[in-house]
């Protein structure tokens, strides 16, 4: 393992009791998604349906998995996506995932849901020279000045960047997780909520959804970095660009977890780039389940992606450890794509060797 970060830091905050949920409950929450999963299916099968097409003899001498993304340069082209309640994974929870990405050079979002205090992520891994980005992902709970408040607190525990969630207004408990009767206990920890969770009527969370000019002022006042996280719709990406209200931005249905009938990220990433049209990097994720899924949004023009549930399959399986293998896996297997593609950098990855239907499907 590489990485100056030991993998068995304790967590201080693991006190609660994890199976306070019983297993099936919590994997129903975890692994599942909204409404009939159709867009949680169709984000892995859009990736599956990509192949590759490259020509032969045409092998670099050397490749560098290295991704550059808001002024630096950071060994690998991913990041843990922000997700929320990984107690429910594992008693080390969100410490154990930044700790296991860090240590194989793969970035971090941590979510507002967290049940770690962000400090303590912060103190792990903030310090260590070999790991990816660290970066805080943000729900507006409360007023804006309690979103400002977290992003200071963020921003002096370390974090780089504040991923603003926006495509998740209003949620509510998915079919499977229903089905399995998930709850939370009344004590479940949330150190980073900076106000009561929005347990208000829908017509009160309507009224308090954020908008554009929650946005901009963000963007002001924000002493980070700004992504916005949940963009589909091309005019909204433009929208973003030309209003200069954000540093990158991420293409992402939330993992078919929100509003299912969502389109793949697969299918719309091009018409946002397109719409962005290079003037901030565009991340994407949704169903990437290895090295090669992310070798094709990189292909396509993505400069990154983020990754959900595998990590929870690993986090599950074995803390840190194993989530550091599962990246340690993903960064092999990206050298070997890439110089299978005649691609010495991830720079130098160009659509032209994707090919369209490799399972001989239809659709595009
Ligand atoms: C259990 C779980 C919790 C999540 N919680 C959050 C969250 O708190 N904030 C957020 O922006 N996205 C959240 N997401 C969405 C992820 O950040 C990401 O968009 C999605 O998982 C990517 O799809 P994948 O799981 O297929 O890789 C969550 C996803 C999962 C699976």
């Amino acid at each position: 393992m590489s990485g100056a970060t030991s993998l068995t830091a304790a967590n201080p905050a693991a006190q609660h009791p994890q199976q306070a949920v019983p297993h099936a409950a919590a994997d129903a929450y975890l692994l599942g998604g909204a409404g009939r999963e159709v867009t949680l299916r169709a984000n892995e099968a859009a990736w599956q349906r990509l192949g590759w097409l490259p020509r032969v003899l045409a092998t670099p001498t050397a490749v560098e998995t290295t991704c550059e993304l808001l002024g630096r340069r950071w060994p690998t082209p991913w990041l843990a996506a922000p997700m929320a309640h990984l107690r429910l994974a594992h008693p080390d929870a969100e410490l154990a995932l930044a700790l296991g990405s860090a240590a194989q050079g793969a970035g971090m979002v941590l979510s507002t849901q967290a049940n770690t205090p962000l400090e303590i992520v912060g103190q792990a891994i903030a310090h260590d020279q070999a790991r990816g980005p660290l970066w805080f992902q943000l729900y507006p709970y409360g007023q804006r000045d309690d979103w400002l408040r977290l992003a200071q607190r963020a921003q002096r525990a370390g974090f780089e960047a504040i991923v603003l969630t926006v495509d998740a207004p209003v949620q509510w408990s998915h079919p499977r997780a229903r089905a399995a009767g998930f709850a939370l206990p009344a004590d479940w920890p949330q150190p980073n909520l900076p106000a009561p969770a929005r347990h208000g009527s829908l017509d009160w969370l309507l009224q308090t959804a954020l908008r554009w000019d929650d946005v901009a002022w963000l963007r002001v006042h924000c002493p980070l970095p700004l992504i916005l996280k949940g963009i589909l719709h091309p005019d909204d990406a433009r929208l973003a660009c030309e209003r200069h209200l954000c540093d990158a931005l991420v293409v992402s249905n939330h993992g078919g977890r929100v509003l299912d009938g969502l389109p793949p990220t697969a299918a719309v990433l091009p018409a946002v780039l397109q719409a962005v049209a290079q003037r901030i990097p565009v991340l994407v994720d949704g169903g990437l389940r290895c090295a090669a899924d992310a070798a094709k949004a990189l292909a396509l023009g993505a400069r990154a992606v983020l990754v959900g549930r595998p990590l929870i399959q690993a986090l599950k399986q074995g803390g840190a450890e194993e989530v550091a293998r599962l990246w340690r896996l993903w960064r092999d297997e990206l050298a070997g794509t890439l110089a299978l593609l005649g691609s010495k950098t991830i720079a130098d990855l160009r659509a032209s060797v994707l090919y369209p239907h490799v399972n001989g499907s239809a659709e595009g």
